[in-house]
């Protein structure tokens, strides 16, 4: 099969920016967990392309905007996340819960200030929509108008199982990869290169492939793991998810799930930061589980499962950043299109959904 992708669309900034715009500035893209903007004024920021987001509670409402204070342009919210009103740390401005600027330090130095004056110095909106755990946002001022329930589709229930069964977080990694988004969303895409760039983390457990499915412009995968679970799994029969395996979800175009089991659940965000560098983050999430019904053996077992969940998924994205960064080299030295096999049908079905949304 040939791939859809031109090599130069992983270090070309034309293309880039065209992606910024079409995809990023125009499609409900994942931002973060609800779980994280629980209280009045909690926030999270996410940087794309060039561009600063900030997602925030105002009094049980999630608005996102950008963030980016009209005044004179410094960053509103300058953390990952936290809990702080919308202020800017510059000169004092506040917003409300609709972007406009309704504490100004000194307003009469600004002279007379109309209605459509402080209307022209909104923030710029995003719209915010949630599906469980999952809030996802999109540019307000978009053309596109489809709703998160009918762009996800069948996914959605995959994401309200996934949601309704994370317990406590147990890692947060972020890497910085020196690689176009694309790249490493790819590789999350197929596992045609465990044997190769996985021999001793991976390719051990990974068994074979029940499902393979595309579902719109997303996808999924069930494959069965070899890992010795099933002595241990009476310790895990309250988990809401069953899961007998491994299952890998992509939501287009930032979101991977996986899960083994329904034990844990490894999820990751992809962010394009420039046409070559690509901030990923992965989260590690310990089923629900009431741990103080579990006997002090058992819950030294979970502890030590999750210590190794934790310690194998960082030496996988270890790997899958150092092939990442050698495919991005790659790329830009030849003009040949490359080939894909029928392993690698989940990246094409990526190319397909990529291509719609850029044309
Ligand atoms: S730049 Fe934000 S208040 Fe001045
Ligand atoms: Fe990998």
């Amino acid at each position: 099969m040939n791939p859809l992708i031109t090599p130069q669309s992983y270090f070309s900034e034309d293309i880039f920016k065209k992606e910024i715009s079409q995809i990023f500035g125009n499609q409900w893209i994942f931002a973060g967990f609800l779980r994280n903007l629980k209280n009045d004024n909690d926030f999270i920021t996410l940087e794309v392309g060039t561009q600063s987001i900030v997602v925030q509670n105002f009094k049980g409402k999630i608005k996102s905007f950008l963030n980016v204070c009209t005044h004179r342009f410094s960053k509103i919210q300058c953390e990952k996340q936290g809990n702080r009103s919308m202020t800017c740390p510059y000169h004092g401005w506040s917003y409300n819960a609709e972007g406009l600027p309704f504490g100004i330090p000194k307003k009469p130095n600004f002279g007379e200030m109309t209605k459509e004056d402080l209307q022209s110095l909104s923030l710029k909106k995003f719209d915010v929509e949630i599906c469980g755990e999952f809030i996802f946002i999109k540019n307000a001022s978009s053309e596109n108008t489809v709703s998160l329930n009918e762009y996800l589709g069948d996914t959605k229930d995959i994401l309200l199982k996934v949601s309704d069964s994370l317990g406590k977080e147990i890692d947060c990694n972020e890497l910085e990869i020196d690689a176009n988004w694309k790249i490493a969303v790819e590789n999350t895409l197929e596992a045609y290169h465990i044997s190769s760039v996985h021999p001793t983390t991976f390719k051990p457990i990974f068994g074979e492939q029940k499902v393979i499915a595309s579902k719109g412009d997303h996808s999924y995968i069930e494959v069965d793991l070899e890992t010795g679970f099933d002595k241990i799994q009476n310790i895990y029969s309250s988990k809401p998810f069953a899961l007998n395996g491994y299952l890998h979800v992509f939501v287009f175009p930032n979101l991977t799930i996986a899960s083994s089991y329904g034990a844990s659940f490894s999820i990751q965000q992809f962010i394009p930061l420039s046409q070559g560098k690509t901030k990923f983050v992965s989260y590690v999430f310990q089923t629900i589980l009431d741990e103080n019904l579990l006997s002090k053996r058992d819950q030294i077992i979970v502890s030590s499962m999750n210590d190794s969940i934790v310690e194998f998924n960082r030496t996988v994205f270890s790997e899958d950043k150092y092939i990442c960064e050698q495919v991005q080299k790659g790329a830009q030295m030849t003009s040949q299109a490359g080939i894909l096999s029928v392993d690698e049908i989940r990246v094409l079905d990526f190319h397909k959904a990529y291509n719609k949304h850029l044309s």
